[in-house]
């Protein structure tokens, strides 16, 4: 069942009109469908047949403490690149046993934090990065887990911008190069070698290059094996894709059966976007309407500073109106906030039908949406709804313009 649909003329979220969710929680808002988010999870979940293996959601993807909490309630693993995603996931009922630390700068606090706690395996991005754990491992006198993340150097073809596995790329090590980490993570007491790593990027629409990646990851197994060194687990990372613009994307049970195909070995995954993404919009008021010689602007009440994936990508995001109606002007409007940058935007030349106050709809907004969010023009964080059949909940408030305040100090100078 898809979590929003119309039902007459009103657009909904599961059982609930959108019209009634900001009637009570007030516009811009965020609606997320919890039943969306599970089956998306157990998609993944339920199509390994026979390997072994671990869901680890990518928390950046979203991390709010209630999504967190439906997803460990799961048994779901997660991905975390911070101590701040770490504490999220505990807070939430997650467990530190089921969580892969993936990120190029982890810092020494965070370091100990997670060997603390206890976590399933750091995803170790340099040689610098593989020295230090050890070093604080010994430290501690523990053993930390470890996967080294390798750049296979493939082209996921995305957006550059999200493309992580080319060798022109910041992240992993060179898979050429990697045999010899290994070899020295292998000679440390401190150190447990788990698996192999690699993400290549994400919002990745076919297949190919994750087999492509599995290929050269699973070639390199191999090669370690002939050096004794065993590996328990391969994380192929995040990154399948969703349809944000009638596009073709991966067939989640084929892309796994595939996998399982190549391989016996326990797999990690580490899906961000596929389990939150369509499970969310972006909920915005029409505030003006400007028609220019050339252009027709709806300037409404959310900004890029709430959702900035269209003027940082130039995403598109398609935007339903709420209410289905003839009144209003038709022509195709450029959906615009009231930031003083040309690129804040959410939507350009849609073809809509348009009035003062209409409520939109931004779909495919739960995925990097509310945690790229920012106070940029003094504009406080908006609220985020769950709904669940017929019932919603308001899982985080509106921040209010005291709040912002709260951290600064405006008598400096008394
Ligand atoms: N694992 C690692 C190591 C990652 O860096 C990421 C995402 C994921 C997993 C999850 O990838 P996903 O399944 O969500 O594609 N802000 C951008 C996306 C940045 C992705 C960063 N890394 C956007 O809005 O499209």
């Amino acid at each position: 069942m898809k979590a929003f649909s119309y039902k007459s003329t009103t657009l909904c979220a599961n059982d609930i009109e959108i019209t009634d969710l900001v009637k009570e929680y007030e516009s811009p808002l965020y609606v997320y469908s919890q039943k969306t988010i599970e089956d998306n999870y157990l998609e993944f979940k339920n199509a390994f047949k026979s390997n072994s293996h671990l869901i680890c959601y990518a928390v950046k993807a979203n991390s709010n403490l209630a999504i967190l909490n439906i997803l460990a309630s799961l048994g779901s693993g997660f991905d975390v690149v911070s101590i701040g995603e770490l504490k999220r996931v505990l807070k939430a009922g997650g467990d530190s046993a089921k969580c892969v630390f993936s990120g190029v700068g982890k810092t020494k606090e965070e370091i100990i934090f997670a060997l603390e706690q206890k976590i399933h395996c750091f995803n170790i991005e340099s040689e610098q990065e593989l020295k230090l754990i050890a070093n604080i491992a010994k430290d501690m006198n523990l053993v930390a887990p470890i996967s080294i993340r390798v750049n296979p150097n493939v082209d996921a073809k995305t957006h550059p911008a999200i493309s992580t596995g080319l060798a022109k790329n910041k992240f992993g090590i060179d898979i050429l190069k990697v045999v010899d980490l290994y070899k020295i993570a292998n000679n440390d007491k401190y150190l447990d070698i788990q698996g192999v790593d690699c993400h290549i990027g994400s919002q990745i629409t076919n297949k190919q290059p994750f087999l492509d990646a599995l290929d050269k990851v699973l070639d390199l197994v191999s090669k370690l094996s002939k050096e004794n060194i065993a590996i328990k687990h391969l994380d192929l990372g995040g990154g399948v894709g969703i349809d944000y613009q009638d596009n073709q994307t991966i067939n989640i049970a084929d892309y796994i059966a595939d996998i399982e195909a190549k391989t016996k070995l326990k797999i990690i995954l580490e899906p961000g976007r596929a389990i939150v993404g369509n499970a969310g919009i972006f909920v915005t008021k029409v505030e003006f309407i400007k028609q220019n010689t050339t252009k027709n602007f709806a300037i409404v009440d959310g900004a890029m500073n709430d959702l900035l994936r269209p003027s940082l990508y130039d995403a598109y995001h398609r935007v339903l109106p709420v209410k289905l109606k003839d009144s209003g002007i038709n022509g195709n409007w450029d959906i615009v906030g009231p930031i003083c940058e040309t690129g804040d935007y959410f939507a350009k030349n849609r073809n809509l039908t348009l009035e003062t106050d209409d409520l939109l709809a931004i779909m495919d907004a739960g995925a990097y949406g509310f945690t790229m969010a920012s106070n940029y023009n003094t504009r406080p964080m908006v609220a985020e709804v769950l709904v669940l059949n017929s019932k919603s909940k308001l899982i985080r408030k509106r921040q209010t313009i005291e709040e912002l305040f709260s951290l600064e100090d405006a008598n400096c100078i008394k």
